[in-house]
């Protein structure tokens, strides 16, 4: 299994970390255009490998996807994060550019490679590079929900008083500060749903807290958060890695589903060695539907803003 990361800035390595520490991979390709950046990225993480007690063989290279071919996944990262007081939609500019050549150049080298995109903002980012590349739909991943859902349960536990091994919950929609639809009524505490533990304010503070989860860390860290994000995407590569077949909320190419066409937003999926196994189609209540078609109508907004 060989997955290729792009970006070996903060959230790059870290996703490098988590996937090698977990020993699924063969072998990690960390890419950067800053010159000898990723290569001692690479290094350092290689260092970690007898003490961390991993065998997953971690290389760097400057800007030559030669290195990234035949990549089962690919892992883009690349482009500027948010500064404090930035939404994640304020970075298309920039961003857009370079997740069109990242996604372009990786599957030109990978042509059956799965792509998972994280650069933000990250619906449309997804939305671009599966235009860019025409992959098929299954093979095109945008890691948001997965993120999104971690910080749910964090301040599910929070709020509970309780371990995070006993909190289940999910979050929908895009991933925005407004656009995040954390699933409070299907929260559960070992399968007691949330609501017979906290106040109806509780959770709205829970929820509330949850959107504003990216922003709150880049606040307090005058950049984008990155322990998070990477341990997200290597959940994700390794459900597909594995072939776990394990349930994720992911950002995806819709067509039909969730009554909606032509936009990638955060639904729940089935992850396995294909990419995306299945869609799955769950029930949703009235306002939870209107949530989801509000959240739609802001990632359109900003796929317009797309040069295609
Ligand atoms: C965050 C970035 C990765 O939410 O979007 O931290």
């Amino acid at each position: 299994m060989k997955v290729t990361v792009v970006g070996a800035g903060a959230v790059g390595a870290s996703c490098a970390e988590y996937i090698a520490i977990k020993n699924f991979a063969s072998e990690v390709v960390l890419l950067d255009i800053k010159e000898g950046f990723a290569e001692g990225k690479a290094m350092d993480l290689m260092q970690t490998a007898s003490l961390n007690g991993f065998d997953t063989k971690i290389t760097g290279i400057t800007n030559d996807y030669t290195a990234t071919a035949n990549s089962d996944i690919c892992v883009i990262t690349s482009g500027i994060p948010r500064k404090p007081g930035m939404t994640r939609e304020e970075l298309i500019g920039i961003n857009a550019g370079i997740v069109k050549a990242v996604s372009s150049s990786l599957v030109e080298h990978s042509p059956n490679t799965i792509l998972i995109v994280v650069s933000n903002p990250m619906d449309t980012m997804t939305y671009l590079a599966a235009k860019a590349t025409g992959l098929p739909k299954h093979r095109i991943i945008g890691m948001g929900g997965a993120l999104d859902s971690a910080r749910f349960k964090y301040r599910l536990a929070e709020a509970l008083g309780a371990p995070i091994s006993d909190v289940d919950g999910m979050v929908l929609g895009g991933h925005s500060d407004t656009g995040m639809i954390p699933l409070t009524r299907l929260a559960t505490r070992n399968s007691v749903p949330v609501s017979d533990f906290l106040t109806k304010e509780r959770l709205e503070q829970v929820k509330e807290d949850t959107k504003v989860g990216g922003a709150t860390l880049t606040k307090l860290l005058g950049t984008s958060a990155w322990y998070a994000p990477g341990a997200a995407v290597s959940g994700l590569v390794q459900a597909i890695a594995c072939d776990q077949k394990k349930l994720f909320p992911c950002s995806v190419f819709l067509e039909g589903e969730y009554g909606m066409n032509d936009i990638c937003i955060g639904v729940p999926v089935i992850l396995g060695r294909n990419g995306i196994e299945k869609i799955v189609d769950m029930n949703l209540t009235d306002a939870e539907k209107e949530n989801m078609l509000n959240s739609a109508e802001a990632v359109r907004k900003t796929n317009g803003l797309l040069e295609l």
